[in-house]
């Protein structure tokens, strides 16, 4: 143990316990190459300013230089009395060229370094899951534009009860829509979070003639933050983050769910690929979903992480608090948790087979056109309300008797009401049931089309 770079007023040793208790080397770490980048561009700007000489610049930066080597290296040793990421980083440049590393935090405090970069990581991190769900958002459109000339039908549901037939590529560019605004979520996550805290110092400024405008370009940074207790004691931008992640994880847990769903014997409506199902060690006939399983239930913890973050900050005092220093494993776990989860569908979702036979008559049962049978009479002046009426009788006639709308006769049709002519047999097939639906937006092929180009343009030409 070597002495705190704090310890000045202390007389005891710190307690073993509390040392454990309140060292986040343990996490922290992940942020070394961010630490070293915001001293690299402190000590160049002391320079500039003329707070320290050009030699002491030179001596402190290639020092700094040599510790990010070892820590590259896995050569560094990382020790729980150091605390944490800075002053780990901090001690090993003091062991390495002497008392002149001290001067490394004029100026500055671990508040504002903390905050600069946990800002630096997670605006990396928000632009690198932006670029995952882009691939995953090209992937699913190519999905679309892959089953669009076969016209592949689905069932569309509404209470997990069959609704109205879709296109499957339909069903594909709707997740391309929720997608793009996770994309974009992220995006402008990144953007507001573009501000480097550096300067703010403890939490007042500093006296020191300091130019955190060349900091903050040094560190690509758009601006300086405007306010040092905010920038030093803020997290939202950690917590939009970890909101953009919850909400592409409820998207991604939903896309998992009909996945699962639907690869089931009694559905049968898709294989997904060996190379991402899993085996039973008691029931060899087993090729289960781990994956999408998977992917469903890490929805839990990218909730959590929103609301773990939101509950260590809503109580705290501006402006710094220790409490601040439980905000970073969350933002790494979704993270590192998206960008896998990103990457598994990517590559298993062009892999999974779809069974057209199977989705089409699927779509076909269970009435699934009965409200084109209504819009049929409705178009011969019956009100809607009228022919919803008529259709549903229809209906219960023929659930009644075990039998599809089609399978009715002439006969019952006409007595039902009496516009219910031979032509309405065109109206009932899912074929012309999503045909209609040519309404913007809507399930028609002609609009899926016009939906997937416009999809394209965007991805391109973004
Ligand atoms: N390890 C601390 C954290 O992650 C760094 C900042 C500590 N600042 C302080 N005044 N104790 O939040």
């Amino acid at each position: 143990h070597d002495k705190k770079l704090w310890g000045g007023r202390f007389a005891e040793a710190t307690d073993g316990l509390v040392e454990l208790f309140n060292a986040s080397v343990g996490f922290d770490q992940r942020l070394a190459e961010q630490d070293i980048q915001g001293s690299l561009a402190h000590v160049a700007m002391l320079g500039q300013v003329g707070i320290l000489s050009a030699g002491e610049v030179e001596q402190i930066t290639d020092g700094l230089h040599a510790v990010l080597t070892d820590i590259r290296a896995g050569t560094f040793e990382w020790r729980l009395d150091r605390e944490d990421v800075h002053m780990n980083v901090e001690a090993a440049l003091r062991d390495r060229i002497g008392p002149v590393a001290g001067k490394l935090h004029t100026a500055r405090s671990r508040n504002d370094q903390v905050a600069v970069d946990f800002r630096l990581f997670t605006k990396q991190a928000a632009l690198d899951l932006a670029e995952k769900i882009r691939a995953l958002r090209a992937v699913m459109l190519s999905e679309a534009e892959k089953h669009l000339p076969g016209e592949v039908i689905l069932p569309g549901y509404t209470h997990l009860q069959v609704a109205q037939p879709i296109l499957l590529s339909h069903w594909f560019m709707a997740y391309v829509a929720m997608l793009e605004r996770d994309e974009g979520r992220f995006r402008d996550a990144a953007a507001r979070m573009d501000e480097s805290p550096l300067g703010s110092s403890a939490l007042a400024g500093t006296p020191w003639p300091i130019d955190r405008h060349a900091t903050a370009a040094a560190l690509g940074f758009a601006r300086p933050t405007a306010n040092s207790l905010d920038g030093v004691g803020s997290r939202d931008f950690a917590l939009e983050f970890l909101s953009a992640g919850a909400i592409l994880g409820a998207h991604l847990s939903r896309l998992s769910e009909e996945l699962i769903l639907y690869s089931t014997f009694e559905f049968g409506f898709l294989t997904l690929p060996d190379s991402h199902t899993t085996g039973s060690s008691i029931m060899p006939q087993k090729k289960n979903p781990d994956v999408s399983e998977l992917a469903r239930g890490k929805a839990g913890r990218l909730f959590g992480n929103l609301m773990g973050l939101l509950t260590v900050v809503k109580g705290t005092p501006l402006a710094y608090n220790k409490d601040l220093q439980e905000d970073k494993e969350g933002v790494f776990d979704s993270y590192d948790t998206l960008s896998i989860v990103l990457r598994l569908y990517a590559d298993m979702l062009p892999k999974t087979v779809w069974h057209a036979d199977v989705t089409r008559a699927a779509a076909a049962r269970g009435y699934s056109t009965a409200t084109d049978v209504a819009d049929f009479l409705a178009r011969q002046d019956v009100p809607f309300r009228e022919a919803h009426e008529v259709v549903g009788g229809l209906v219960g006639l023929a659930s009644r008797s075990g039998r599809q709308l089609w399978e009715l006769t002439e006969e019952e049709l006409r007595a039902a009401h009496p516009l219910l002519g031979a032509e309405v047999a065109q109206a009932l097939t899912v074929e012309q049931s999503v045909k209609g639906r040519a309404s913007y937006g809507g399930t028609a092929p002609e609009r899926v089309r016009e939906a997937i180009e416009n999809a394209r343009r965007a991805l391109e030409g973004e």
